[in-house]
């Protein structure tokens, strides 16, 4: 597993200059993205949030009984309450997040509102080989809860890999998971670059990471916060567009990022229901159910282990 630094100083050499958008996420940045889920432009979380409401009793009966409920990437875990009270007899709720700190922090309001249910708490990293923080007990009802469409930010073939590893490592018997259905371009567009500029500043919280925590020195203002769809992936692309040459020390490494280079630093893949099939079928998952809302913004489905695969 690499380091920031290890990733940054790997990232900033290369011709085609990229960070992992995982970089986004420290407890200010984890901040920043609570404020874009409430922002007018970004509908996924919203509409999420209505599919959820709307379909939770039949989302309570696809789930089942003693549930052992695991969120890989929490952030503020609120779209688990929704149906949480709909369940039959949950086990426990495993909130995985990058930042320990945030989850810790967070889930304590949580353990007031759900007395009956053992909340577990885990700083964890899903995006590496990394050791599971609990132990898994097979035989019990996993669930694992994946919303926000998180699995649009994984390159097809990682989302793919994704899915197979929630079966071989993490056991899980069903999948709760969301994921941002293809719309008209402006929609899109908007959604990731939003007029009060919350968008902006969580794009260059890796900027200002990579300068609190590795010593760097970049100046926030010579990047132009961009936007962009990438019509035949099918993704919006965030990039930091460097508005002049930018001679920048990190950690005693130079590396200079020149007038109008870009930084690529975050995939959003958007799915039809048909591609987000074929994603999950290719990984050994069948849908068992699909929940869209009016305006066919965003899907939610039920993944349940194809015996076959
Ligand atoms: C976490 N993830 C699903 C968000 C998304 O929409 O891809 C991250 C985000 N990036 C910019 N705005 C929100």
């Amino acid at each position: 597993m690499k380091s920031f630094l290890q990733e940054v100083s790997l990232g900033l050499s290369k011709k085609n200059k990229k960070l992992s958008s995982k970089w986004f996420y420290d407890f200010h940045g984890s901040k920043l993205f609570e404020q874009i889920t409430k922002l007018e432009e970004y509908y996924p979380t919203r509409t999420e949030r209505k599919i959820l409401k709307d379909n939770k009793i039949e989302i309570a009966n696809k789930i089942g009984k003693s549930a052992v409920l695991i969120e890989p990437g929490a952030g503020d875990i609120k779209k688990i309450a929704i149906f949480l009270s709909s369940l039959d007899k949950p086990k426990k709720y495993i909130p995985l997040d990058i930042s320990e700190d945030y989850i810790t922090k967070i889930s304590q309001g949580f353990k007031k509102k759900f007395p009956k249910v053992a909340i577990i708490p885990k700083g964890y990293d899903f995006s590496g080989n990394n050791k599971l923080p609990f132990k898994i007990n097979s035989s019990e009802n996993i669930i694992i809860f994946f919303p926000g469409s998180t699995i649009g930010n994984f390159e097809r073939k990682d989302a793919v890999k994704f899915l197979k590893m929630l079966k071989s490592k993490f056991k899980a018997k069903k999948i709760i998971i969301g994921a941002d259905l293809v719309k008209d371009i402006p929609t899109l567009i908007t959604a990731y670059d939003d007029k009060k500029g919350i968008t902006a500043k969580f794009n260059k919280n890796i900027l200002r990471r990579i300068n609190t925590e590795l010593g760097g020195d970049i100046n926030l203002n010579s990047y132009k916060h961009l936007a962009i769809y990438n019509k035949s992936k099918k993704r919006i692309e965030m990039r930091l567009k460097s508005k002049k040459n930018n001679n920048i020390k990190i950690n005693g490494s130079k590396y200079l990022i020149k007038k109008n280079e870009e930084i690529h630093t975050e995939n959003s893949h958007k799915y039809t229901i048909k591609s987000f099939k074929n994603i999950a079928n290719e990984a050994g998952w069948k849908i068992k159910k699909t929940w869209v809302d009016d305006k066919k913004l965003f899907s939610v489905h039920c993944l349940h282990l194809d015996k076959l695969g």
